[in-house]
């Protein structure tokens, strides 16, 4: 059984116990059916795109798609436009290039394109519409409708999502992406069921690495006694703390001022987050030892999914599953390219010998006995699709 049939069939369960159809959430109109705009009742939302999501060269326009606040500015509804059933609300944190945000453009595009202009879908990036953790909260009570998160933040919606991003768990991208996509990747998503959220498909975020304002990492000792900016995780905290450094919990959108005033001493990120967020500006040693890959959902409010059509149920995840094949082909050149503009600019890069990362991965281990006694046989599982 495929992932997308899994969740299918969990979520129409869930949706038929919790009231499929209910009204009154904040983003999606209760209209029912397409209308078309006569000249009375012509509102601010924008009228329904006619979208080629599918071919090379539109996946290529997808970047030059407006954002949100832009959409709103410039929408109004003309005599003879359809009108959306739906309006909903998409938060990403990332900037409006990033490729997260690209995705979730083009996941509306398709949704769009394949519900005929019948749900439109909002993508409101950089935090605007709140923190990721916050996201969440608002996604549980339907106030948000999708979110990209890190599973950074979602252990308290799934205990277990928490194995997934467990410090040196993957030898690489490929190790990961084929748990992600195989029957464990499946699992976790379905683990969130029942939480407020549903999880619709996989992004990838590369890998983490810890970056410094004074001085390079050469060697774990270089860690002791930092104030290391980490994700507002438990884990996060514990992995900074075993390796001798302290941790310092700040939102995303607040690190770069965090780095400019000095009030940490590095914090940790992928290259495309270093770069994107002008981390590399205030910090100029990234030193690859990476730590952690922690892999990333375009998530779904439970409220907003109970709300649709098994059809549409059925467009939304496909569509998802497309939008994260789609960043995933982005996020490799984004990556690239943010290290050579970091190298560029004066970034110094560390590499670490095969000795001293070893050394960085014992000082972690200890974690796997807090964080997954309860899941033994899925980090073995884990491990042992990395020796596929
Ligand atoms: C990555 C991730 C973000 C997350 C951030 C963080 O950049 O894509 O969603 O918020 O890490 O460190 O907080």
């Amino acid at each position: 059984m495929t992932a997308v049939s899994i969740l299918l069939m969990t979520a129409c369960s869930s949706a038929g116990s919790a009231g499929a159809g209910a009204t009154g959430g904040q983003s999606a109109s209760s209209q029912s059916g397409t209308q078309t705009v006569d000249s009375q009742s012509a509102g601010h939302q924008s009228g329904a795109q006619t979208v080629g999501g599918q071919s090379a060269d539109s996946r290529q326009s997808v970047s030059d798609t407006s954002d949100s606040m832009s959409t709103q500015r410039s929408s109004s509804y003309k005599v003879g436009d359809v009108v959306p059933e739906y309006v909903f609300t998409y938060a990403e944190n990332q900037t409006s290039d990033y490729p997260t945000t690209q995705a979730a453009r083009y996941f509306a595009k398709l949704v769009n394109q394949e519900t005929e202009g019948r749900i439109e879908i909002r993508v409101y990036p950089r935090a605007e519409l709140g923190d990721e953790k916050s996201s969440i909260e608002q996604l549980c009570f339907g106030g948000i409708d999708f979110a990209r998160v890190s599973l950074g933040s979602t252990s308290e919606y799934s205990e277990e999502s928490v194995v997934l991003q467990m410090p040196y768990l993957y030898k690489n991208a490929d190790h990961m992406w084929r748990v992600l996509d195989g029957e464990i990747g499946a699992r976790i998503k379905e683990s969130f069921e029942g939480s407020g959220i549903v999880a619709l498909a996989w992004f990838d975020a590369g890998v983490r690495n810890f970056y410094t304002i004074d001085g390079p990492i050469n060697r774990l000792e270089d860690v002791k006694g930092l104030k290391i900016r980490v994700q507002q995780s438990e884990l996060a905290e514990d992995m900074v703390t075993a390796l001798g450094a302290e941790p310092v919990p700040i939102v995303y959108e607040d690190v770069e001022e965090a780095l400019q005033t000095h009030a940490v001493d590095g914090a940790e990120n992928n290259w495309s987050s270093y770069e994107a967020m002008g981390h590399n500006t205030y910090a100029g040693y990234y030193c690859l030892d990476e730590h952690m890959r922690v892999p990333e959902l375009m998530l779904m409010s439970e409220v907003t999914w109970n709300k649709m059509s098994t059809i549409d149920q059925n467009i939304i995840l496909q569509c998802a599953i497309e939008a994260g094949d789609y960043e995933r082909e982005l996020w490799k050149k984004r990556e690239d390219s943010s290290r050579d503009k970091c190298l560029q600019a004066g970034t110094v890069e560390i590499v670490l010998s095969d000795e001293e990362k070893q050394r960085f991965r014992e000082a972690v281990d200890d974690l796997y006995t807090k964080y997954c006694s309860e899941h033994m046989d899925l980090v073995k599982e884990i491990t042992e699709a990395g020796q596929q």
